[in-house]
């Protein structure tokens, strides 16, 4: 028999959309992959280079349970540079992807019948990682019209007295919502308020446009710093997602619970992606800068391209690299297309497009786009998109 923890959590519906798209691929159609969660860029050379150094160096052993204290001094001194906040190097977990640090923190948070915050559109992970800590999501939805924030009055409706934590993410995957400090405030005091945990998952913090500054919600105050758990991590602004290295800084008790989790789960992250993490954090910051430049020329015309289309509205995401478009207007002339899972089914088969569901995302009727593409392919996808619909 299989244990019921598995059996209440479900498989992401992107997969149906990934598994079809790899089905038309094998049988030799042109599939243009609008649903990549990774940039397309290399990781940079330089990372590289201190992988290889690192091999060569034969650093291939274990490394301390919670990262090699190089990467972990680090970490702080980013978050110096990046938030101008202290962390001792003991406050760091290195762990194998942000995604297990979110889980290690779910598991150190949580306890059963707990009740989460999760601001919708979320991140198809979060609700899983809850339910596996026995606690019980709840969604508040955050509307395009508020530019897909969360809204305070909304989260205090939403906190009950089980409620022990808010999931936070900045900027947002899948609508690239990101907050400034006069919008973090009140949901900051909400929290202390109610004496509840932020996790504050701001993977894709580098990455914002149009000279916006990221503001961390840690950084409102020692009250508000105590309960934020702050994740962060290699994969998105420097293009290191196969490395798999995470992080986590947090008041000394949360992380000696997570660290004990993955003491006995994973131990340290893989000995060569620390060392190439550390010349990452140290000296690609003109890279990334260069990065961001084109990523937000891509979502100036993926926007433009998709508001360009009957029934389709967009708003234009401050961070990360997606879109989430409202497609509930467009989907009323297309014959036996009733949502976004069915639409983006749809555009597969008829545009070779891939797009992700907006329902895997708590989104109903929406799509999410990736712009982690070039302008070249956004343009031919939106071509490919608009040629499919008018003759839908
Ligand atoms: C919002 C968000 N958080 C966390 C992650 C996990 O990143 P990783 O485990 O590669 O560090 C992702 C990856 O897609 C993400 O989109």
């Amino acid at each position: 028999m299989i244990a019921d923890r598995v059996k209440q959590i479900g498989m992401s519906p992107t997969l149906r959309v990934a598994a079809l798209a790899g089905e038309l691929k094998r049988q030799g159609h042109d599939v243009l992959d609008l649903s990549a969660g990774q940039p397309d860029f290399p990781t940079p050379e330089s990372v590289k280079q201190a992988g290889v150094q690192a091999i060569e160096d034969n650093q291939t052993r274990y490394t301390a349970n919670s990262g090699m204290q190089e990467l972990r001094e680090a970490i702080t001194q980013r978050i110096r540079r990046d938030h101008d906040l202290h962390y001792e190097a003991s406050q760091i977990l290195v762990s194998p992807g942000a995604k297990a640090s979110l889980y290690f923190a779910c598991m150190t948070l949580i306890d059963p019948g707990d009740e989460v915050i999760v601001p919708s559109p979320y991140w198809v992970t979060y609700p899983e990682q809850v339910r596996l800590a026995g606690g019980k999501p709840v969604f508040v939805p955050c509307r395009g019209e508020d530019g897909f924030r969360l809204d305070p009055d909304r989260l205090q409706a939403a906190i009950t007295g089980k409620t022990r934590v808010l999931i936070l993410n900045d900027p947002s995957n899948p609508t690239g919502a990101s907050y400034s400090e006069e919008q973090l405030r009140p949901l900051a005091e909400l929290c202390e308020r109610h004496d509840l945990w932020i996790v504050a998952d701001e993977i894709y913090s580098r990455l914002l446009y149009d000279g916006r500054r990221f503001v961390s919600v840690a950084t409102l105050g020692e009250a508000i710093r105590e309960r934020t758990v702050m994740i962060n991590g290699m994969s998105k602004a420097w293009s290191m997602t196969g490395w798999r290295v995470g992080w986590t800084a947090a008041a000394q008790a949360v992380i000696d619970g997570m660290a004990k989790l993955q003491s006995h789960s994973t131990s340290n992250v893989t000995t060569i992606s620390q060392f190439a993490s550390v010349e990452a954090l140290n000296n690609c910051d003109a890279e990334i800068a260069r990065r961001v430049d084109a990523f937000q020329q891509r979502r100036n015309c993926i926007v433009e391209r998709l508001r360009g289309i009957d029934g389709v509205r967009c708003t234009s995401p401050e961070g990360a690299f997606y879109v989430l478009p409202d497609c509930s207007e467009r989907l009323v002339g297309l014959k036996g297309v009733r949502d976004g899972i069915e639409l983006s089914e749809f555009l597969l088969e008829r545009a070779g497009v891939a797009v992700v569901p907006g329902e895997a995302f708590g989104a109903a009727d929406h799509l999410r786009l990736s712009y982690a593409v070039s302008v070249d392919r956004i343009d031919e996808g939106l071509d490919r998109i608009e040629r499919a619909l008018d003759q839908g």
